[in-house]
């Protein structure tokens, strides 16, 4: 396997980095922004600079990891891995050896999937896309590019997620139910019916605000 790059240097970054390192999998550096952060360690590995450092790399000598974490819009997160792509760097799945996966899932590109998660049989998981701490997917779960299951969360079988949208921590969601596109869900909210595009909802049973 190739040696990764992250981009980003913060918490979400971090925790990457620990799953990449339980896989014995290189990870040359980190970059990011803020330049007080350039030449220091984390857990051992330096940030190297900010994202420029990517370009004195060829497309095929490295893979990225989308190091932006996100609590609400997705855009950032998207807007870093479309960059990338589009100059034809490959991002790699990055998934903790506590993960639990159904070897009849199917994981686009760029996925992550985070300490203690489970995805399960049939479930499919589009590019981009967080499976964070302790989050559980059920059977035949679709989900979409770009969204972010944050901690904790439950969805139950059938559910189906749209591109960019972002379900907060701890929340459940009931089999079968379809939530749109850029929406975002509170925290421990409890999902029991469809959610349309673009939109926040919240709350138990969650509604639309
Ligand atoms: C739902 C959420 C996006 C709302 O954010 P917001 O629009 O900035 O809302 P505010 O914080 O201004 O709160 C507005 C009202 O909604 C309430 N509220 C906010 N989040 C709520 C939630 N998850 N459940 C129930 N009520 C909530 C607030 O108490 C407040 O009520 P009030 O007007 O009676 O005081 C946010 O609170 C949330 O839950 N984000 C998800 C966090 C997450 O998943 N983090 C993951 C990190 S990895």
């Amino acid at each position: 396997m190739k040696p990764v790059i992250i981009l980003g240097a913060g918490g979400h970054a971090k925790v990457l980095l620990d799953a990449l390192l339980s896989s014995e999998r290189k990870v040359i550096g980190l970059t990011d922004f803020d330049k007080k952060k350039w030449g220091s360690l984390v857990n051992g590995v330096p940030v190297l600079g900010g994202d420029e450092v990517v370009f004195s790399y060829n497309t095929d000598e490295i893979e990225l990891v989308n190091g932006m974490g996100s609590v609400g819009s997705m855009n950032k997160r998207k807007n870093i891995y479309e960059y990338f792509k589009n100059k034809a760097y490959l991002f790699s799945n990055v998934i903790h050896p506590s993960a639990i996966v159904s070897s009849n899932a199917v994981l686009a590109n760029g996925v992550q999937l985070l300490p203690g998660c489970i995805v399960n049989a049939g479930a499919f998981i589009g590019d981009n896309s967080i499976v964070n701490t302790r989050a559980s997917i059920d059977h035949d779960v679709s989900i979409g590019s770009h969204v972010h299951i944050a901690p904790g969360v439950t969805i139950s079988g059938g559910v189906t997620i749209d591109d960019c949208t972002h379900i907060g921590t701890g929340a459940i969601v009931i089999q079968g139910v379809h939530i749109g596109s850029n929406v975002i869900i509170g925290a421990g909210a409890v999902v029991v019916k469809d959610i349309p595009d673009n939109c926040k909802a919240y709350g138990v049973p969650a509604r639309e605000v």
